[in-house]
């Protein structure tokens, strides 16, 4: 049916897919948890040795309640977006209080973490206890959008996408959307030759004219701001130094941030150390110098 994808082919097209994927080999809702929090805006080849190594040192919730933020933000190195790891620790310390370090298996239990919105909360309880339920990230909304041939709010989008979910085949389903999204629905020239529901899809049954219903969708991301010499990179640097283990002085936040021949590099590493102890990404010592937490 035009508008609805064609579940049959789609799950056909990603039997097998992608399975060697080491997240879509376990079904340890922490590990899954891991994987989904760092698969937000980092690329899959540069998340897998990071999973391992992560798992490693903190194999599972209790193992990371206890360690401190410091610890984790420093396993996090890397992968960017650092406030994901601050997210991540604080959902292990509320699991361990509230939930004796189990990952519920309701929804709204999950929602009610902090740091766990729609997305992460589904892919726990898609992969990890396979329930049936709709994963919605950047690149499923994208096909949805398409599909439907409109711009989706992300209630319809979500209502949409839990009705499409074939019983008993949530697992499979969500990972072969991802997939979809991710190697055939691209943000720019999709490959519309080899989509197995291109058949189904408005946009391209109407000769895919501009503009493109999943731009500006909800659940589509815009993309991201360019990261060299933006404030974020400053920032990052900054970090990075205190990953190191050293305290890092006001007078030495410009140098750290790499910001020496910056104009305002003064007042921006300034502002660059407040937002990272505002986000608990650091803690300020005496004299105002900052550490990990
Ligand atoms: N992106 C987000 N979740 C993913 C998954 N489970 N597999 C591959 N890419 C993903």
């Amino acid at each position: 049916m035009l508008g609805v994808p064609d579940v049959e082919a789609v799950l056909v097209w990603s039997a097998g897919r992608r399975d060697e994927l080491p997240w879509r080999q376990t079904r340890d809702p922490w590990a899954v948890l891991v994987s989904e929090l760092m698969l937000q805006q980092t690329q899959v080849s540069r998340v897998i040795l990071r999973w391992h190594q992560f798992l490693e040192r903190f194999p599972t919730v209790t193992a990371c309640a206890r360690a401190p933020i410091g610890d984790v933000v420093t396993e996090w190195a890397g992968l960017g977006y650092n406030r994901r790891a601050v997210n991540l620790h604080r959902t292990a310390v509320a699991l361990v209080e509230n939930h004796d370090g189990v990952i519920p298996y309701e929804l709204d239990a999950l929602l009610a973490l902090p740091g766990l919105g729609p997305y992460t909360a589904r892919a726990v309880l898609a992969f990890a206890y396979e329930q049936d339920v709709a994963v919605v990230d950047t690149n499923v909304g994208r096909i949805l959008a398409r599909q439907r041939g409109e711009r989706l709010t992300a209630r319809v989008a979500q209502t949409f996408a839990d009705n499409v979910v074939p019983v008993g085949m949530g697992w499979s389903w969500n990972q072969g959307l991802l997939d979809l999204g991710a190697l055939v629905c691209t943000k720019r020239s999709p490959n519309c030759e080899v989509c197995p529901t291109a058949s189904t899809c408005s946009w391209f049954v109407g000769g895919s004219v501009e503009p493109d219903p999943a731009i500006g969708s909800a659940a589509v991301s815009k993309g991201q701001s360019k990261f060299v010499g933006s404030f974020r990179e400053g920032r990052a640097r900054l970090l990075d130094v205190l990953r190191t283990g050293v305290e890092v002085s006001p007078e030495q936040f410009q140098d750290a941030c790499g910001w020496n021949d910056r104009d305002g590099g003064t007042s921006d590493a300034l502002r660059a150390a407040d937002s990272l102890v505002r986000d608990g990404l650091a803690v300020e010592r005496n004299h105002g110098a900052l550490a990990l937490p």
